[in-house]
């Protein structure tokens, strides 16, 4: 017994070793037990223990019928939200920095690694949808030529309609208003359930770009705590709705951007039941919720709402056609007056449009394109969390994401991440700084990335020369080590 005890405990310590110099890397699976026990000469046994024994020191993950894989070393970032709970308005200097971040994202000559939005043809079925909108302009002509009036895109909102799975959401296309985007499907929300003076509670940190529209529409926020891994505060929350210190919530619950966590399902019926009970709309964005890592897909809080306080906005931006615009939401009790300034504010959309997605949703293989972009970024972010842990300051800590393709990292010792934004800017490399994704000054030493483009040399180059500049500002330094096949003089040749 004490034999084979020790026997295992040196193959463990043999894959340990292997672990962390790199050779077998995050993501990887451990070769298969009954080879390992053949090469080893060691029973079937021996091997699980050894790779269990891995598990208790948090180096692999065991996933369910697939085997065992390595995690990434990469600490999880902390709850570190701004203690103070006033409400806050976009400022000058704030509203300069987006304006810098979205022409940096819009030039073509940069290496993007923060655009929370896929850049390549790759991760979008567009062939099949220039097939279907050819198709569709010989058979229907007219189709262009037809007015855009409001309340259109039937087709797409039955379709939709039909698709129950990922948000939990039983409904009837009558239901369904289809939008510019969710974009649009959240300002009509928050003109609808706001009035100028307002405040309006939020995630801390969030998807920036509500900041310009808050402010466009008069209204303030109040950032409440919020946990990387699990989402709003719940208590904090109830807190302020018993103080009626806001009038209505915007969130993200599935698959936050910029955190990545899904809200528990039990947080979900918990919100669900406060709107009901302080009165309060909710403004869910679910523009992820196709994306989510888990099965079975986390519900939507619309999915526990009774008396229709939850406003559910999505898109098709992510997983689809970015280009097309085309995005849906789902009002409850404001259902006619969205409706009606929906049609004041842009009539309908495009018919080819939304008729296109209408025929892709129907019979294009919508599920099996989903399979293959969650697969497909899953392992995009266990590369990418490897590369963090080799090449970022040593003490770097990032987000674990439920789904989705972005990254929120925390960097030790005093940095201010602008700095290393503009600095990066002069290499043609854009990330995004952590202060964009907040109405305070609180996270200056954090960083948005993502991984929704191809692997290759010129992203891995550019998220490399990200982290050895961040080792440079705050002197801290990463653990050095070369991936094979990246060379440190890439080109950043400036090629789209
Ligand atoms: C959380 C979130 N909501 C809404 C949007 C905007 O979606 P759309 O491009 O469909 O208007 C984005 C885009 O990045 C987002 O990340």
């Amino acid at each position: 017994m004490a034999e084979v005890s020790t026997r295992y405990q040196q193959l463990a310590d043999e894959f340990a070793t292997l672990i962390h110099q790199g050779k077998i890397k995050a993501g990887q699976r451990l070769p298969a037990i009954r080879r390992v026990a053949q090469t080893h000469q060691v029973s079937v046994n021996t091997v699980l223990s050894a790779w269990q024994r891995l598990e208790n020191r948090g180096l692999v993950e065991a996933r369910p019928q697939s085997g065992f894989y390595v995690r990434s070393v990469l600490a999880e970032v902390a709850a570190s939200a701004p203690k103070q709970l006033k409400p806050r308005q976009l400022g000058r200097e704030k509203m300069a920095l987006i304006e810098a971040a979205f022409s940096a994202q819009r030039n073509p000559a940069y290496t993007n690694i923060s655009l929370a939005c896929p850049q390549h043809e790759d991760f979008f079925p567009t062939a099949k949808l220039a097939k279907i909108s050819a198709s569709l302009l010989r058979r229907k002509p007219d189709i262009i030529s037809t007015y855009a009036l409001p309340n259109n895109g039937e087709p797409l909102r039955e379709q939709i309609a039909k698709r129950t799975l990922y948000s939990g959401l039983s409904i009837s296309a009558e239901e369904i208003i289809i939008t510019h985007g969710c974009s649009e499907a959240i300002q009509l929300a928050l003109r609808v359930i706001t009035s100028p003076g307002d405040c309006i509670g939020i995630e801390s940190p969030t998807y920036f770009f509500l900041f310009p529209l808050l402010a466009e529409l008069g209204l303030k926020a109040v950032e409440i705590p919020t946990d990387p891994r699990t989402g709003i505060k719940m208590d904090v929350l109830e807190l302020m709705l018993k103080e009626k210190r806001i009038s209505a919530l915007l969130t993200i619950p599935t698959v936050h951007n910029p955190l990545g966590f899904t809200t528990s399902v039990a947080d979900k019926k918990r919100l669900a039941h406060l709107a009901q009970q302080y009165k309060l709309p909710i403004i869910e964005d679910g523009i992820y919720s196709e994306l989510q890592f888990q099965s079975p897909p986390s519900p939507a809080i619309k999915s526990f709402d009774k008396e229709g306080w939850v406003i559910y906005c999505t898109s098709f931006t992510k997983t689809l056609a970015p280009d097309f615009r085309i995005g849906w939401m789902m009002a409850g009790r404001f259902h006619e007056a969205v409706s009606r300034l929906k049609g004041l504010s842009t009539l309908g959309e495009s018919a080819l449009l939304t008729n296109t997605l209408a025929e892709f949703l129907a019979n294009g293989g919508y599920d099996h394109h989903l399979r293959s972009l969650r697969r497909r970024y899953a392992s995009n972010m266990d590369k990418v969390r490897d590369m963090i842990s080799r090449y970022f300051p040593e003490g770097t800590q990032a987000t674990r994401p439920t789904g989705g393709f972005v990254f929120w990292a925390e960097l030790p010792g005093e940095i201010n991440t602008v700095d290393l934004f503009e600095q990066l800017l002069n290499e043609r490399i854009c990330v995004t700084p952590g202060s964009l994704y907040s109405l305070s000054d609180h996270y200056h030493h954090a960083l948005r990335l993502s991984c929704c483009y191809p692997f290759d040399e010129r992203y891995r180059y550019a998220l490399r020369r990200t982290g050895e500049l961040a080792c440079e500002m705050t002197g801290i330094a990463a653990q050095e080590y070369q991936t094979p096949g990246l060379t440190t003089a890439v080109e950043n040749s400036g090629e789209p």
